[in-house]
């Protein structure tokens, strides 16, 4: 394709229809000069490609596809090659159903545990949500299949998501908001979805700030900006905002841009530069075969992927792994219909669902009670009265509990984080007549857990997707060691939440008030102790850290450090673990998170094993944004280098100090700084 020319050929009607999709999912094609038109199908944990009759926005049926793992579940592998493995399985199916470009991955960080959506994004961190998105997008990649990182920015309610308006501070929004975009955009993701909040002010489908200034001018994103579907309030206005492709299409947006550019609203160089970007994506993509795949192959990669994801959150005296001769309870409606993915664009129509009733090992000596409903809040006496008097007699009751689609799902937000009341009451109902109780959650975001101290084992098992009920049966039985840890923090209190009181209120402006004090940063700086930190997880053997020794003690200025930490695996069997690297912060000059995570590292050892684990640090790992001078800089003084367990389990520290010669006096300027907002 001849870009250029193809330029002096369209006329301006053709070239205001290629920035407007055909339909609902497929860029606009024009025959005469030979251009092809490219499909977008929905992620991020598999392919939904509706079918051809479901040519329309509304979710509507789809092709089978393998339903991975949620987001929050991959994020807890800490393993950026899952999320490869995913991303090329994925485009595998991409490339057989004739889709160039999936929908995902979601970048959003969770402010709040109560997003509706929190399961198809990553983290509360950036770092962790950069690490695995970037993976992510290049294993999709990898097989030519665009990926669209999603939803740029701030995006982080559901809650009047169509009109509210996310206001944040600059430092929260560069260092916190943005950056897990950022870290995914050096993998030069074929598209990037905007959000259909406003960012302070602005409508992120036509925020130049945004979209122009950040994106593209400060983080040099060069490819297709994409509309989220139906987010574009005013075509010209977002096309003058580097919007480059408005979905779904609407003829009238057509006609709106032509107008704008017979009014000299819009320039045609304005137009051409978007034009240029979408032919440029349609040309890379629209080379692709369809390519035969069988997506037991896909069933099987999702499986090895819950296996590494799966989150032991309690095992007291060791009760799991459970062996084949225990007499087992198993109650709870979710073990025989596993909820395995959420609600919304993302719901796949899954290949083959596995339960956990039917991956039970065929030597398990189990008995089965429903316990509770799936509908409503899920209470029903009878239901629980017969699945407390199986576990009664039973050695050990695997309780199965979670949140149903009516709980969580796009389009709106929790109001609290209690389990639902029938769950909850069969908890309660087993810890009542049995000392052995076994929790399994199928969630996908924190749930609180009053029965925290009554039950001896909990399994958290996310959203598993359609293959992970196999992966759950080998890690309750020992099989598989579990060594996934939580992305997100689990407050004790919704109250203590940084967010209380400034989340998804009403229709108007959501104030981020508690800035970069996302997640674990606000629970560590502020000392309140968390139900399961960020960072968290077991393992059914033990790891044991020593000799954290860097190779200097001052990082000068452009320079490196190296980092390096024994571990070694002491119990008696294989297993994984995630080595996690923090900084605790020097607050001298201004405020910060008390601890950061910078990097992580998953490794895997034999029992008596151990490895030396290297990180190298530079200045970019001290750098934060200064809104004074507008730029991201580090201060010279002493800073700690610590691995912790997680957020709240410091394991060995040693000091650093940066020296930092050519950092900037920005003092003088500090009364001259501009308003907070970035825009608007
Ligand atoms: C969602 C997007 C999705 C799109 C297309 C929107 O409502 O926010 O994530 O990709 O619909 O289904």
């Amino acid at each position: 394709m001849d870009i250029e020319k193809l330029l002096g050929e369209l006329t301006i009607s053709e070239k205001c229809a290629l920035l407007v999709g055909a339909d609902a999912w497929h860029t606009i094609a024009i025959p005469r000069l030979g251009i092809p038109s490219i499909m977008m199908a929905d992620g991020p944990h598999g392919l939904r490609k509706q079918l051809e009759s479901g040519n329309s926005i509304e979710i509507q049926e789809s092709y089978q596809a393998v339903c991975f793992p949620a987001e929050v579940t991959v994020a807890s592998s800490f393993d950026p090659e899952l999320a490869f493995q995913m991303g090329e399985g994925i485009a595998k199916e991409c490339l057989n159903k004739d889709v160039q470009v999936l929908l995902g991955p979601g970048m959003n960080i969770k402010r709040s545990p109560l997003c509706g959506r929190n399961f198809e994004y990553y983290s509360e961190d950036p770092v962790v949500s950069g690490e695995m998105g970037a993976a992510f997008v290049r294993g999709l990649q990898s097989k030519n299949v665009g990926a669209c990182l999603k939803h740029f920015a701030l995006n982080s309610q559901e809650s009047y998501r169509m009109i509210s308006d996310s206001v944040a501070d600059e430092r929260a929004f560069l260092e916190i908001y943005t950056q897990a975009f950022r870290r995914a955009l050096q993998e030069n993701p074929a598209m990037v979805m905007c959000s259909y909040n406003k960012v302070n002010g602005v409508y992120a489908s036509e925020n130049p700030v945004l979209l122009d200034d950040v994106l593209r001018k400060k983080f040099g994103y060069q490819g297709v900006v994409v509309s989220d579907w139906t987010a574009v309030n005013r075509r010209p206005k977002a096309l003058k905002a580097t919007l480059d492709l408005e979905m779904p299409g609407y003829v009238y947006s057509v006609h709106q841009l032509e107008k704008a550019v017979r009014h000299g609203i819009v320039s045609v160089e304005e137009i051409d530069a978007s034009v240029r970007r979408i032919l440029a994506l349609v040309e890379s993509k629209s080379a692709n075969r369809i390519e035969d795949f069988d997506l037991a192959d896909n069933h099987a990669l999702a499986r090895r992927i819950a296996e590494g994801s799966i989150v032991l959150l309690k095992n007291d005296e060791q009760i799991l792994p459970l062996a084949p001769t225990d007499k087992v309870a198993l109650i709870g409606r979710l073990a025989r219909e596993t909820r395995y993915q959420g609600g919304g664009s993302s719901h796949i129509n899954p290949f083959q669902v596995d339960s956990l009733l039917d991956r039970m090992p065929p030597e398990a000596d189990c008995q089965y009670a429903e316990g509770y409903t799936l509908q409503g809040d899920g209470w029903d006496e009878k239901l629980l009265a017969e699945a407390q008097a199986l576990a009664t007699g039973a050695d050990k009751v695997i309780v199965v509990v979670g949140l149903t689609d009516e709980y969580e799902s796009e389009g709106y937000d929790r109001r609290h984080l209690n389990l639902p009341r029938g769950h909850q009451a069969l908890v309660e109902a087993a810890c009542a007549v049995n000392a052995n109780v076994i929790v399994v959650l199928q969630i996908g975001s924190p749930v609180l857990m009053p029965w925290k101290d009554d039950v001896k084992a909990i399994v958290n098992a996310y959203l598993l997707g359609e293959a992970g009920a196999g992966a759950l049966a080998d890690v309750l039985y020992g099989k598989v060691n579990p060594s996934g840890r939580l992305a997100e923090t689990f407050p004790a209190h919704l109250e203590e939440a940084p967010w209380w009181g400034h989340y998804a209120l009403g229709n108007g402006e959501v104030h981020y008030q508690e800035s970069v004090y996302v997640g674990y940063r606000y629970y560590s700086s502020a000392k309140i102790p968390t139900l399961f930190p960020f960072g968290y997880g077991l393992s059914y053997t033990r790891f044991e850290y020593s000799d954290l020794t860097l190779d200097r003690d001052i990082l000068r200025v452009p320079g490196a450090v190296s980092v390096s930490v024994r571990v070694r695996n002491t119990g008696d069997r294989f297993g994984k673990e995630v080595v996690q690297l923090y900084i605790e912060n020097n607050q001298d000059r201004q405020f910060k998170p008390a601890i950061e995570l910078k990097q992580f590292k998953k490794i895997a050892l034999a029992p008596g094993e151990e490895t030396i684990v290297r990180f190298q640090l530079t200045e970019a790992d001290f750098q934060y944004f200064e809104p004074a001078i507008k730029m991201f800089v580090s201060d010279s003084g002493d800073y700690t280098v610590q691995i912790r367990k997680d957020a709240e389990t410091l394991l060995l520290s040693a000091p650093l100090r940066l020296e930092n010669p050519g950092q900037k006096d920005y003092a003088m300027n500090f009364m001259k700084a501009e308003s907070y907002r970035i825009c608007g």
